[in-house]
């Protein structure tokens, strides 16, 4: 059985056997080739033995975060008709569509290893029009834009589209042209633009309604963001301008989603929860997946005014566009409680990746290990390989002498001791929660005044190697 297969959505079955159908023998086994090769190697790491449930829960959980929508294709298709705006009005769609070239331009990545060979050639001669929306149609069929999933109808035609936690927390390696080759789950996608995606949708009314604004304000606070980040606190809290009175500094930087393990409490606001947590709230409150939620602190009316007023901390699965209130009763399949177990379990299996060689200097970095561990004062937070506080790993803004306003969206007014594994994925768009630092240097500098530790310039220079080492 081949990991892809053992997806738990019979749409999906019937999507991929419609496609293979199509794409010839060569490109199903190097397809179910790559996904096997890379399956073991991720079992591999977790030490689970092939087979075995971990290793079973593993190759699961990797499916439901590259391919899972929890049906909340009812929402981006279905409700704001983002599937239109791909199509454009030439294949019965709205507006210009969205073709490969714009795909990418948004930040979209394309999983080369679902592009048939015979494609992958065409496309290398230039012999594919990567201006034509169609294409983009096509490569959604074949399920090879990283975390966007078509759905179709009998005839062939785009239904409907939804979205996948890959989209966020997935890359590609660029080996086949930037923008497209291998996956890297767990990645932040630093590149993707969220706001001028969900700023395409024909429809903004129901954000528009929940957040009480008109249609340009809507428009204006989603393009605000900017590319690598989103704000994931807007529904609940409707707090769509952050300190310096721009949307961009409401949100946060895309954080990655892998080594995870061992640690309490993630997310750059303090409180929330765990990753068990966390993904069932995305699930349910941010992609708009159908399921169960439960979480009485989102009742608060002063801290969560949207969400209390929507009762999302008593969410059951429905189908709606998820700002109206959730209903007290199930109308519809759970389709995100069965997925958490394995979901959970794969980004926990999920390594952080090594820093590449040459990218840092080692002798440097053996000397900033210890201004981290001694004179910087850097581990009294950024623990041993966790690189956060094992426990209650939240501190308050004051500990860091930064303001409390993303703190203050959280449930306890803290940050979290973010884990400092493997920056050289995530150091595009800044440092901190909002990027507000745009280098390393700046991180350091910032801690040399707000902790008072006056160090040299070689001590901050070594200790900036040793944080690209890590
Ligand atoms: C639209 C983009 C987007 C999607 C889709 C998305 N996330 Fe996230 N994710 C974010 C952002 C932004 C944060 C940071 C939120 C915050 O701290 O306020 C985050 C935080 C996280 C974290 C915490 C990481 C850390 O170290 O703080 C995990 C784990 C995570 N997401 C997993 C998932 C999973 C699993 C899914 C699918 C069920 C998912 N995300 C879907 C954008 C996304
Ligand atoms: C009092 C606890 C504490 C101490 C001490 C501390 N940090 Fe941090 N660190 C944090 C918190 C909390 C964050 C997350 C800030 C945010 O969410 O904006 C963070 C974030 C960071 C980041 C940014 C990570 C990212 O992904 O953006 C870096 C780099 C970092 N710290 C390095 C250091 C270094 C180097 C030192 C020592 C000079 C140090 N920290 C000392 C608590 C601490």
């Amino acid at each position: 059985m081949t990991p892809e297969r053992e997806h738990s959505l019979p749409v999906v079955k019937r999507l991929f056997l419609t496609v293979f159908a199509g794409v010839g023998v060569y490109a199903l086994a190097s397809m179910v080739l790559t996904g096997t090769v890379s399956g073991l190697a991720a079992i591999g790491r977790s030490s689970a033995a092939p087979g075995t449930a971990a290793a079973r829960l593993v190759v699961q959980g990797r499916n439901v975060f590259r391919y899972d929508t929890f049906g909340d294709e009812a929402v981006w298709g279905g409700v704001l008709g983002l599937h239109k705006a791909i199509e454009g009005s030439k294949l019965g769609g709205v507006g210009a569509g969205v073709s490969p070239k714009s795909a990418l331009a948004l930040g979209l990545k394309v999983d080369a290893a679902k592009i048939p060979p015979k494609v992958a050639a065409a496309i290398k001669a230039g012999k594919v029009n990567l201006d034509d929306p169609a294409v983009t149609v096509t490569l959604l069929k074949l399920n090879a834009v990283v975390g966007v999933r078509g759905f179709f109808d009998k005839r062939g035609r785009l239904g409907s589209v939804g979205i996948t936690c890959a989209v966020c927390h997935s890359t590609v390696d660029n080996s086949f042209a930037p923008g497209i080759g291998r996956r890297l789950d767990g990645w932040p996608n630093q590149d993707l633009n969220v706001g001028a995606i969900v700023a395409a949708a024909p429809n903004l009314k129901p954000l528009e309604d929940a957040l009480h604004v008109d249609e340009a304000t809507v428009k204006k606070v989603l393009l605000g963001w900017g590319r690598g980040y989103f704000n994931a606190e807007l529904n609940l809290d409707g707090k769509a301008v952050g300190p310096d009175g721009t949307p961009h500094s409401a949100a946060t930087r895309i954080p990655s989603a892998f080594g995870k393990d061992g640690q309490n409490l993630h997310t750059w606001e303090g409180g929330w929860g765990s990753v068990t947590y966390w993904n069932a709230f995305v699930a349910n409150l941010e992609m708009h997946g159908t399921g169960n939620f439960l979480d009485r602190r989102l009742d608060d009316k002063a801290r969560f005014p949207i969400a209390a007023a929507a009762r999302f901390g008593h969410t059951r699965p429905y189908v709606g566009e998820g700002v109206l209130p959730a209903p007290a009763q199930a109308q519809t399949a759970d389709r995100v409680t069965e997925a958490l177990r394995a979901l959970d379990f794969y980004q926990h299996a999920l390594p952080p990746p090594k820093p590449p060689k040459g990218s840092f200097n080692a002798a440097a970095a053996a000397r900033g290990k210890a201004v981290f561990n001694g004179a910087g004062k850097c581990a009294s937070c950024h623990m041993g390989s966790l690189g956060t506080a094992p426990g209650y790993n939240a501190v308050p803004p004051s500990a860091i002498c930064i303001d409390s306003f993303a703190a203050d969206r959280g449930p306890d007014g803290t940050y979290t001791i973010a884990p400092l594994q493997s920056l050289f994925t995530r150091s595009k768009r800044g440092f901190y929660h909002d990027g507000r630092f745009a280098t390393l240097l700046d991180v350091v500098n910032h801690y040399d005044s707000c902790f008072k530790l006056g160090l040299s310039a070689q001590q901050k220079s070594d200790l900036v190697q040793y944080l690209k080492s890590r």
